[in-house]
């Protein structure tokens, strides 16, 4: 019989609970990303999560080096003596698949995210990662400078890896923790006593002696647990903002009133001008052969850039042109912000985010153009393009095709986002770059 047990060193004993608390908490977490990303709802609160998890993963990982690095240096205490060879042998291998799935599992999870690659869009997502917002974590093996086959593969490897090894942690734990409750209650020896403060082994005949400093660091250590515990629990269920609804429909209504043929000063609109309704012919868009499209480049943050196509896929133009009578000629565009898209599930959620679109405060974005004059072989339209409320003016360069009855019109603007407060001091909006080109590609008839 033990007179008095050993314990585990301080720094042991708050490193193992604050890594079994902090898996305890990934695991859950990680199921229920996985789970909101497959359903695609990849709204701000998610992407909160995967940040947290991120970062919450790589002190994970950090954590189980010094901890390994500790167990080196510093042994454990020994087994009891009745403990036959076999269970030995358990208790050791158990203990070693522990340290290799502390440090496996955030690899394989770092891995993945290296890739800059979703398995769930099938798609480049140059999201970086910030731990804790501080700093920005590097991509391994600079994976997410490689080509885009070995990203998918890695990435799909490397995901496979990291729920086969959260499962086999949570085996692992299941084990560990059932062998700990043998060893309390059947055993009655000192193995739980050895790394929880303050149990007294059910064979102790002596208290453990009260050492000042060793119960400081376990006290401030377990606090420091608790406190973060909360501190993440608070961060994934405070409201921020939800996902908005894909579904957003505008109640705008274009109404016709005569002509202004002035330019519209910049001002801030909630409604924009009414359209010209002159003489020039009004235009019906053949909509399967006319697009509004916007093209940006995203950078993953280590400098590597790629190029990213887009559309509306809703929206509605009044038309009347007539290149003989340009001052009658005005165009109304109205465009439903919700229904922005590049491909991308994630990327189109965050589009309807307060940061960028704010689709649920304003569901429409519109251009107006009553000023068209000739430029070189095409023209120029001039007019007002109005995004969450700010209104500025652009002009707009495009060629024009009539055939007949048929037209073709395309052009392209280069606009700033941020004079639109499009992801304006926007977490990871750097990545994304400030001017976006719209391009208006439109066929349309001639109506009767
Ligand atoms: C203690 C460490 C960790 C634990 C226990 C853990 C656990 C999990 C679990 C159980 C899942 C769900 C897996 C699935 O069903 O596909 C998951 C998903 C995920 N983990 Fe971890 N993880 C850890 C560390 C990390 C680290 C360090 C990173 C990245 C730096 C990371 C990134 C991710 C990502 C991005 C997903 C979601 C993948 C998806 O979109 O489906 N994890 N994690």
């Amino acid at each position: 019989m033990a007179a008095r047990a050993q314990r585990y060193t301080a720094v042991a004993i708050v490193l193992h609970w604050a890594i079994a608390v902090a898996i305890l908490f990934m695991i859950p977490m990680g199921l229920w990303m996985h789970e909101s990303a497959e359903h695609g709802d990849v709204g701000a609160n998610i992407f909160r999560a995967y940040q947290l998890h991120k970062s919450i993963g790589l002190t994970v990982l950090a954590l189980s080096l010094v901890r390994l690095a500790w167990r080196l240096i510093n042994p454990p205490p020994p087994m009891p003596e009745h403990m036959p060879g076999w269970e030995r042998f358990i208790a050791k291998a158990t203990h070693w698949a522990f340290y290799a799935l502390m440090i496996g599992l955030p690899l394989s999870g770092w891995l993945y995210v290296s890739t800059g690659w979703s398995i769930h869009d099938e798609a480049p997502l140059p999201v970086a990662t910030h731990w804790f917002g501080l700093f920005q974590v590097p991509a391994l093996f600079g994976l997410n400078q490689a080509d885009l086959g070995v990203r998918e593969d890695t990435a799909e490897a490397a995901l496979r890896a990291h729920a086969v090894l959260a499962y086999a942690a949570l085996g692992l734990a299941a084990l560990h923790v059932l062998a700990a409750l043998k060893h309390q209650f059947f055993d009655k020896d000192e193995v739980l006593a050895h790394m929880i403060p303050g149990l007294r082994a059910p064979n102790e005949t002596e208290p453990a002696p009260k050492d000042p400093a060793r119960l400081a660091i376990v006290g401030v250590g377990l606090s420091a647990i608790a406190v973060a515990l909360a501190a993440a629990m608070f961060t994934l269920l405070s409201g921020g903002p939800t996902t908005t609804s894909p579904q957003a429909q505008s109640s705008f209504e274009v109404v016709e009133t005569p002509a202004t043929a002035t330019e519209a000063p910049a001002t801030v609109t909630t409604v924009a001008p009414p359209v010209a309704a002159g003489q020039a012919s009004a235009w019906r868009v053949d909509a399967a052969r006319s697009a509004i499209a916007f093209a940006f480049s995203m950078d993953d943050g280590s400098g590597n850039s790629s190029r990213i196509d887009g559309r509306f896929a809703r929206w509605h133009a009044d038309i009347r042109f007539d290149p003989n009578d340009l001052g009658n000629s005005a165009v109304a565009v109205t465009i439903e912000t919700g229904s922005a898209s590049d491909g991308v599930a994630s990327h189109d959620a965050y589009m309807r985010e307060p940061g960028w679109f704010d689709v649920d405060a304003h569901p429409t974005a519109s251009f107006r153009a009553t000023d068209f004059r000739r430029r070189g072989e095409g023209y120029e339209a001039r007019g007002e393009l109005t995004i969450k409320d700010r209104a500025r003016n652009v002009r707009l360069p495009f060629t024009l095709t009539i055939d007949g009855d048929t037209a073709v019109m395309n052009g392209t603007v280069a606009i700033d986002r941020e004079a639109f407060d499009l992801g304006k001091d926007v977490e990871g909006a750097e990545m994304i770059s400030r001017n976006v080109d719209v391009t208006i590609l439109v066929q349309a008839t001639r109506s009767p």
